[in-house]
C-alpha cells in the first residue's frame, strides 16, 4: 500500500503491545524497526539486532538512564515536552556536532487537547525555537503524534494541523523529513456483519454485572488495517492534494508504529481451571490459575469479546448427560474486580477443574500486560513456540 502510493516509509513495531522478546526479534527479522518506551524494550531491540537508525523511542516519561542510552546509541527520540527537551540537551556529549541527537517533536493534536502526551502548538513552536538555537546539539528529524482510537480521519486532521509547524521549522533552517503518526491500525477479529449482529443481540442479561460495557475495541470494525492506511493516504486534507501526494511533494517519510496490528494472530493464552462454583440456575463462576492482569480488558471497564476454547483435562471424561451452562471467568486473587470476563460465556457442558481454557489471538495487549506476582503466585510463563525440523512444536521461555 505504502509502495503503491509511492510514499517513503518507516515501520517501527510498537513493542509495548507485548512483553515478548521473540516478537521484537521477529519484527526486526522482518525488516521493521522498533518503537521502544523503556530501557528494557530498548535493550530487547538492540539484542534482536535493531540498529540505532531503526529504533525510535516514545513515551512521556523516559528515565535518565533510558535517555542516556538512546543518546549514546544515536537512536531517534520522540520528545514529549519542553522539559524533556531540556533534559536531553543536558545529556548531549561535548561538541556534539556530527553526533547531534536525533529527535522528533511530539505534537498534541487538538482532538486530544486533554491528553497529557505531546506538546500543543504553542509549546511546539517554542521547542522549534530552542532546537534551532541548538543546532549542534539536536538534529530535528521531524514530528510525531499518536492518537487513541482507530479512526484514520483523526490522523488526517492531525497531519493538516502539523503543516504550518513543518513550515515554521523550515523557516528556522531545520529540515524535518519524518512524520510519525504512531499506531492505532485496527485488528479485525471477526467479520463486521457478525460483530454488528453480536452487538445488536447482546444485552445486560449476558453479563454477571447486569450491565453492558459502554465501549469495546472494534473487534469487527468496518475497515481493516490495510483499508485504514488507504483511507489515510488517499484523504485530501489540503485542497486537491492527497496525504500521499503531500508527503511525496515535501520529501517526507511516513513513519508508523503499529503495535496490536503487527502481532495479530501471533499468540494464545492458556489458563487451567482450578474450581467451578455453582451460582444458581445454569450460572457458574470459573476460577482459573492466573488472573485478569493477564486478560486485562475488564480493568478498562470493557471486555475481551473473543470466547475461550474449553479443552477437557485428563480427568474430564465424556459426560453423556452434559447440559449447557453459562459462566463468567474469575482470576485466582481475592479482588472482586479480578475477572477475566464479566460476560456469561455459554459452554455446551459443565467445565471442570483441570480443564484448560484457551484464548486465541491475545498478543495485542491481552497477554501479561499487567501481570504481577499478586499473592506471591509466580507470574505466568511466557513461552515461544517454534516448529522444529521434526515438525513438532518446541517451547522455550520468552523472558
Ligand atoms: C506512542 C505510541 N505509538 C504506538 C502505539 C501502538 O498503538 P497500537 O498498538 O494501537 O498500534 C502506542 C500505543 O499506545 C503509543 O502510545
Amino acid at each position: 500500500m505504502l509502495e503503491r502510493h509511492g510514499v517513503d516509509h518507516a515501520i517501527y513495531y510498537g513493542a509495548k503491545a507485548n512483553k515478548s522478546c521473540a516478537l521484537v526479534a521477529a519484527a526486526v527479522a522482518a525488516g521493521a524497526g522498533v518503537d521502544v518506551s523503556s530501557l528494557a524494550e530498548f535493550r530487547d531491540a538492540v539484542r534482536a539486532g535493531a540498529t540505532p537508525d531503526r529504533i525510535c523511542a516514545t513515551g512521556p516519561a523516559k528515565s535518565t538512564a533510558f535517555l542516556r542510552a538512546l543518546v549514546e546509541a544515536g537512536a531517534l527520540i520522540a520528545v514529549d515536552s519542553l522539559e524533556e527537551l531540556d533534559d536531553i540537551a543536558a545529556l548531549a556529549p561535548a561538541g556534539a556536532g556530527e553526533r547531534a541527537i536525533r529527535i522528533l517533536l511530539r505534537y498534541r493534536p487538538t482532538s486530544a487537547e486533554r491528553s497529557r502526551f505531546g506538546m500543543e502548538r504553542g509549546a511546539l513552536a517554542v521547542a522549534l525555537e530552542r532546537v534551532a538555537a541548538c543546532d549542534s546539539v539536536f538534529r530535528l528529524e521531524g514530528f510525531h503524534f499518536h492518537l487513541g482510537g482507530y479512526d484514520p480521519e483523526t490522523r488526517v486532521v492531525a497531519l493538516r494541523e502539523l503543516v504550518p509547524l513543518i513550515e515554521i521549522a523550515r523557516m528556522r533552517g531545520l529540515d524535518p523529513r519524518t512524520i510519525d503518526i504512531g499506531g492505532g491500525l485496527p485488528v479485525r477479529y471477526v467479520e463486521p456483519e457478525l460483530y454488528e449482529a453480536h452487538l445488536t443481540a447482546q444485552g445486560p442479561w449476558h453479563y454477571r454485572t447486569g450491565r453492558v460495557p459502554r465501549s469495546f475495541y472494534p473487534y469487527g470494525g468496518r475497515i481493516s488495517a490495510a483499508d485504514w492506511l488507504e483511507r489515510f493516504l488517499s484523504a485530501t486534507p489540503m485542497v486537491g492534494t492527497t496525504v500521499a501526494a503531500f508527503l511525496r511533494s515535501r520529501g517526507l517519510t511516513l513513519a508508523l508504529e503499529p503495535g496490536r496490528s503487527l502481532v495479530d494472530q501471533s499468540a494464545i493464552s492458556l489458563f487451567r481451571i482450578t474450581r467451578v462454583k455453582a451460582l444458581g440456575g445454569d450460572e457458574r463462576v470459573i476460577f482459573v490459575e492466573g488472573s485478569s492482569f493477564s486478560a486485562c480488558e475488564t480493568w478498562f471497564a470493557s471486555e475481551f469479546l473473543v470466547d475461550p476454547i474449553l479443552v477437557p483435562g485428563a480427568a474430564s471424561g465424556v459426560d453423556e448427560a452434559a447440559r449447557p451452562v453459562r459462566a463468567f471467568v474469575a482470576g485466582h486473587s481475592c479482588l472482586d474486580e479480578d475477572v477475566l470476563t464479566h460476560r456469561l460465556i455459554r459452554f455446551d457442558r459443565e467445565p471442570r477443574a483441570g480443564d484448560l481454557m484457551i484464548w486465541a489471538n491475545t498478543a495485542g495487549y491481552q497477554m501479561d500486560l499487567l501481570e504481577n506476582e499478586f499473592h506471591r503466585h509466580p507470574a505466568p510463563a511466557r513461552l515461544t513456540a517454534t516448529v522444529g525440523a521434526d515438525g513438532a512444536f518446541h517451547f522455550a521461555s520468552d523472558i
